[in-house]
């Protein structure tokens, strides 16, 4: 009873906050705050993979209150994201990202046509980055010179939900084919025999060989990124909700046993897993994704073993919520030392996806959520 009560305080203090927080926030599409008041990542910055957070989290909010402030917000951004589509340079294998909390979220709640053509061209652009060679979507793009076209990324498993959804609307089984493809190669080279996984894989991109994995955004080589480890335990388990094959189930069960034993004391989650000691630098957004992940796991698990997973992502989302969570009225973010990668100048700020699944998280727990992926 006592779990309850602050899961229900947290869904009151979310829907109170954000209320004011996008009156005030009207036409921006934010990434971080500034001296507590969001950025905004439009214009310019419109191919940014993080700009459909701000649409899914107003998503969230009026599928659970209803208020049309949320929508009419929401749509303002899925207008302005078309921008985007028509820059092919600034499309990259974060189309998953970027149009199923926005266009695709819009389209499940109202069904309109323009919602769900948006999602579709965005599906295409993401499946012409398959490599039928390698079996795997290439992440990022380079200058021209081919140079990052055997690279693939862990990260990509939140993306697949896109092409899953493009097969449940068309029935076109390229779109299963090609996400499937990839979740198999993603299982075979990125999620080592500990259970831990890869950032980057890069391939042959001629032959499909293995050539190396790289650090990436954690540490460094062999080391484990712990948002990577999350979006591996979400993924594959996304992969597992949209097949029902169990191999993605027992990946997904793999990372997560593995995060679940590295869960330091505190419940505060590390920029990786592997890092040193000293800076301690932490990523509340890992510990947020991964929270999703465990309890979508525990819901499609037997009872004697679903507790595991529920404990944790309430071990996770407690911690969060004591530690760092951000309520007060007047600054716009609500978690806290959120770190984009281990060698960037900045660590420990606010990032707009850590809000995203952490309410995502609270929502899933209080039967409030529009299924997003
Ligand atoms: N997908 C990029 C990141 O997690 O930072």
């Amino acid at each position: 009873m006592q779990e309850q009560l602050w899961i229900q305080e947290a869904s009151d203090k979310i829907k109170r906050k954000m209320r004011l927080v996008t009156e005030r926030s009207q036409g921006k599409i934010p990434y971080k705050t500034v001296n507590g008041v969001f950025d905004d990542w439009s214009g310019e910055k419109i191919c940014w993979w993080t700009n459909g957070f701000w649409g899914g989290i107003m998503w969230q909010l009026y599928h659970a209150t209803g208020d049309s402030i949320y929508m009419e917000t929401a749509k303002e951004l899925e207008k302005k994201q078309d921008a985007n589509l028509m820059i092919n340079g600034g499309m990259d294998h974060d189309s998953g990202f970027r149009w199923l909390p926005t266009a695709v979220a819009d389209y499940r709640l109202t069904g309109r046509e323009e919602s769900k053509n948006r999602g579709m061209r965005a599906a295409c652009d993401l499946a012409g980055r398959f490599n039928p060679v390698g079996r795997f979507i290439r992440a990022w793009n380079d200058k021209g010179d081919g140079s990052r076209a055997g690279w693939a990324i862990i990260d990509c498993m939140m993306n697949l939900p896109l092409l899953y959804w493009a097969y449940e609307e068309t029935r076109d089984p390229r779109f299963l084919q090609i996400a499937t493809m990839h979740a198999d190669t993603a299982e075979k080279y990125f999620i080592r025999p500990d259970g831990s996984v890869n950032h980057i894989v890069e391939f042959n991109a001629v032959t499909g060989e293995f050539i190396q994995s790289f650090g990436g955004q954690g540490y460094g080589v062999g080391s484990s990124w712990t948002r990577g480890q999350a979006w591996a335990l979400y993924g594959f388990m996304l992969s597992y909700l949209h097949t029902g094959n169990e191999k993605y189930l027992n990946a997904s069960k793999r990372v997560a046993h593995y995060f679940i034993a590295n869960i330091p004391e505190s419940g505060l989650i590390p920029v990786d897993f592997r890092q040193p000691a000293e800076p301690a630098w932490e990523d509340s957004t890992a510990a947020a994704i991964a929270a999703c992940g465990l309890l979508e796991i525990a819901r499609k698990v037997s009872e004697n073993e679903a507790h595991v997973y529920h404990d944790a992502a309430l071990r996770l989302l407690k911690a969060l919520y004591e530690k760092r969570c951000n309520w007060d009225d007047n600054c716009d973010n609500i978690l806290e030392k959120c770190t984009a990668a281990y060698h960037d100048k900045e660590h420990e700020f606010t990032i707009i996806y850590g809000d995203y699944y952490f309410i995502e998280a609270i929502w899933k727990l209080t039967d409030q959520e529009i299924f997003i992926w």
